[in-house]
């Protein structure tokens, strides 16, 4: 059963894709109150000069609530636009969120529409009655075909007055503030056992739809409940899909196997507490294994009043994510990174490096792609033979050979961090840990610093920092060769325009480049690449103009200065101690 069950997960991983653009930093709140306020903190991010990619606005900018409505008071149309529109002048993006509960009301046009295609869930032959934050509500059935052109129809009505760049659903577990009573003798809504729920031993029908609820064709809640996540982002990639031709961004809060083909997810509520700082890297690196590669936490903490500290600690973490979001409740304190000197400082030091790693974070995602494989990985995925890194849940590695290794402590100056064999470099200052064999190194980790190293046998493609996605993709490439006892490092670099709807898809507009390095044996290193598609790479003038070698003697940390386009192939032999000779480059 688990053989079978991995392999389904293998496959429907295979075509998940991503906007670039959303590989970049993003913030949201629970009550941020008018398009003022969302103004003040776009301009708050500028201001400190971090990056700031997408800005989200969660159930506050509705009309009661309503999804596909606008409150006319604090988030006007027109004010919305001209918020929406400079946002994409300065390079950023703008998401909204949606639930799935439909308002009852015969004045409400997403309403009356899913009334007249009959697209909503049943229970005793009319529509289940539920109730969340609208009020009293119908719950579109997924399952149903003729939803999909009923809700491609509703976000179509929606983008031609606010092109908005992705679509977040919550509460589509489905969440409901009511607990209907249970159809009398029916297992269905009362079967012979609890589920832990909550925290609670509950009847499963506690606060969701019943079981006895019947979908299209008769099937009923009770098997299809876990499914309607997914069906629904299912069917808003498809509506994006076709409605921008674009590759689509959606996020999920109720996710199942292949989710991860249709949506991003975050782990849903988490707490402003170290504990939960700890636990959002089990959290990401189950999600990667489940198929979902695109996930993050709630960067600062969600519910309740997170600190200065934390708050610094977990901008370290989350800048390495997959995907990296600030988000608070209505009722806690504002911890944009801004608020707090020292937390500013720290996410400009950490995205900065976030930003210059943008090539691998994207790459990783092709990988995802193509095999399946996780972007942000556990330990033991690159190091399978070490025994010692199978237990490890409080660092990761992004891709194959970045590994974080955060303070998860309150207090902590010093974090102790598993390293298996091999030389290591810091990936902000180039210190090395070299070990013979696996153990546990103590870290210096002072207030501003995560440590975030890079293993010999790699080669990253490298970016310049900057304020945006846009901004970082104009600047030139550095390649990081990082060497060690063995004698070859690879590395691989994905590119294309970010959104064409499908990554690397046939005839597409991409190039795929393999870095290869080996020592020779008088002691040069001999670096090559091997291009896929180099058109597309050379048409947007991409050049490698540094290649900086760690951890081989003689040769530590030469930084040459070249200039190399990334889409045609090149071989160039490093002697020891010398600056690069003219490469030779094959097209
Ligand atoms: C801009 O940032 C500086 C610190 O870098 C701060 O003193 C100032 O209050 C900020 N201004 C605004 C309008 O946020
Ligand atoms: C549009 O946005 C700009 C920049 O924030 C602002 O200066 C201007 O007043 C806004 N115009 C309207 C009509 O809201
Ligand atoms: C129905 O929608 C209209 C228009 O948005 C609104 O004015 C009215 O208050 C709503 N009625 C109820 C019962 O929610
Ligand atoms: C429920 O089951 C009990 C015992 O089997 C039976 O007496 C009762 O009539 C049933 N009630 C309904 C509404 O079917
Ligand atoms: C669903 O059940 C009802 C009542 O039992 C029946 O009339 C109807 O034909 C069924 N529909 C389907 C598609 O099976
Ligand atoms: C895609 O969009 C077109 C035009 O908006 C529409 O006619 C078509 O029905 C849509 N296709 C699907 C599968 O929803
Ligand atoms: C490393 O430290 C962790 C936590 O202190 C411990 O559980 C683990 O056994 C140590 N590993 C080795 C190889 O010493
Ligand atoms: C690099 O950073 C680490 C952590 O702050 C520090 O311990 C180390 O001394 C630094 N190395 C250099 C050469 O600056
Ligand atoms: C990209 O770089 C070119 C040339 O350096 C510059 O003209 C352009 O404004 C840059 N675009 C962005 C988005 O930074
Ligand atoms: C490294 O590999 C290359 C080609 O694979 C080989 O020619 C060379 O001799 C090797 N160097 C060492 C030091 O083993
Ligand atoms: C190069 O790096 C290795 C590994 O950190 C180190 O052992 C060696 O001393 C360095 N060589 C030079 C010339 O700095
Ligand atoms: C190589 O570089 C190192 C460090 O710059 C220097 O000490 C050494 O003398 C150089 N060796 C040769 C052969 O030039």
């Amino acid at each position: 059963m688990g053989v079978f069950f991995f392999y389904f997960i293998y496959i429907i991983a295979i075509h998940f894709d991503i906007v670039f653009s959303l590989v970049g930093f993003h913030q949201c709140r629970y009550g941020y109150k008018d398009v003022s306020d969302l103004e003040g903190v776009v301009a708050g991010y500028a201001n400190a000069s971090i990056p700031l990619e997408v800005m989200w606005t969660d159930i506050d900018y509705m009309d009661a609530y309503k999804d596909f409505t606008l409150d006319p008071v604090n988030f006007p149309l027109d004010r919305m636009k001209n918020f929406t529109n400079n946002l994409h002048q300065n390079g950023q993006k703008y998401v909204l969120i949606l639930d799935p509960g439909i308002s009852i009301n015969d004045s409400y046009g997403t309403y009356t529409r899913g009334k007249e295609a009959d697209i909503f869930i049943k229970r005793d032959g009319i529509p289940y009655q539920g109730n969340v934050w609208p009020g009293n509500v119908y719950f579109p059935d997924f399952v149903n075909p003729q939803s999909e052109p009923y809700w491609e129809n509703e976000i179509k009505l929606f983008l031609d007055q606010l092109p908005v760049d992705g679509l977040w659903l919550d509460m589509n577990e489905v969440s409901n503030f009511q607990t209907s009573n249970p159809t009398p003798n029916s297992t269905l809504d009362d079967p012979p056992y609890k589920i832990n729920d909550a925290g609670g031993h509950r009847p499963i029908l506690s606060r969701t739809i019943p079981g006895s609820a019947l979908h299209f064709g008769n099937v009923t809640e009770y098997n299809v409940h876990n499914l309607f996540g997914m069906l629904q982002a299912k069917a808003t990639n498809k509506a994006l899909t076709n409605l921008t031709g674009k590759r689509p961004f959606v996020l999920s809060r109720s996710t199942f196997v292949s989710s991860g083909k249709y949506t991003a997810h975050w782990t849903g509520d988490n707490g402003a507490k170290w504990s939960d700082l700890a636990y959002s890297i089990p959290g990401i690196l189950n999600f990667g294994l489940f198929g979902v590669p695109m996930v993050g936490a709630d960067i600062c903490g969600f519910s309740g009043d997170t600190n200065e500290e934390l708050c610094r600690r977990w901008i370290q973490l989350g800048a390495f994510y997959p995907f990296s979001r600030d988000h608070s409740d209505k009722n806690s304190i504002r911890q944009e990174l801004y608020v707090w000197e020292s937390v500013a400082a720290s996410a400009k030091k950490v995205l900065g490096l976030r930003y210059r790693l943008l090539p691998l974070f994207y790459t990783s995602m092709y990988q995802a792609h193509k095999n399946g494989t996780p972007i942000a990985r556990p330990v033991f995925f690159s190091f399978p033979e070490d025994t010692n890194t199978y237990s490890i849940y409080s660092q990761f590695l992004i891709g194959k050979g970045v590994m974080v290794s955060p303070v998860l402590q309150q207090g902590a100056n010093s974090v102790e961090a598993y390293f298996p064999a091999g030389n290591w470099f810091d990936l902000f200052n180039y210190t090395s840990v070299s070990v013979d064999s696996g153990k546990n190194v103590t870290l210096d980790a002072p207030p501003d610093h995560i440590n975030v190293h890079v293993h010999e046998g790699n080669i990253l493609a490298l970016q310049g920092e900057a304020l945006t996605t846009q901004a970082a993709r104009n600047t030139t490439f550095e390649l990081l060769v990082v060497t060690g006892s063995s004698n070859e490092s690879t590395g691989e670099l994905f590119l294309d325009d970010g959104e064409e709807v499908e990554m690397g898809g046939e005839g597409g507009k991409w190039s795929f480049v393999r870095f290869r390095s080996a020592r020779a044996q008088n002691g040069s290193l001999v670096l090559s690449s091997k291009v896929e598609n180099g058109e597309f790479a050379l048409s947007q003038g991409w050049i490698i103009d540094k290649i900086t070698v760690l951890g081989l003697d003689k040769v530590n940390a030469t930084q040459s200065s070249v200039s190399l386009p990334i889409g045609k192939e090149f071989e160039l032999e490093l002697k020891p101690n010398q600056t690069l000779t003219k490469p030779k480059t094959y097209l």
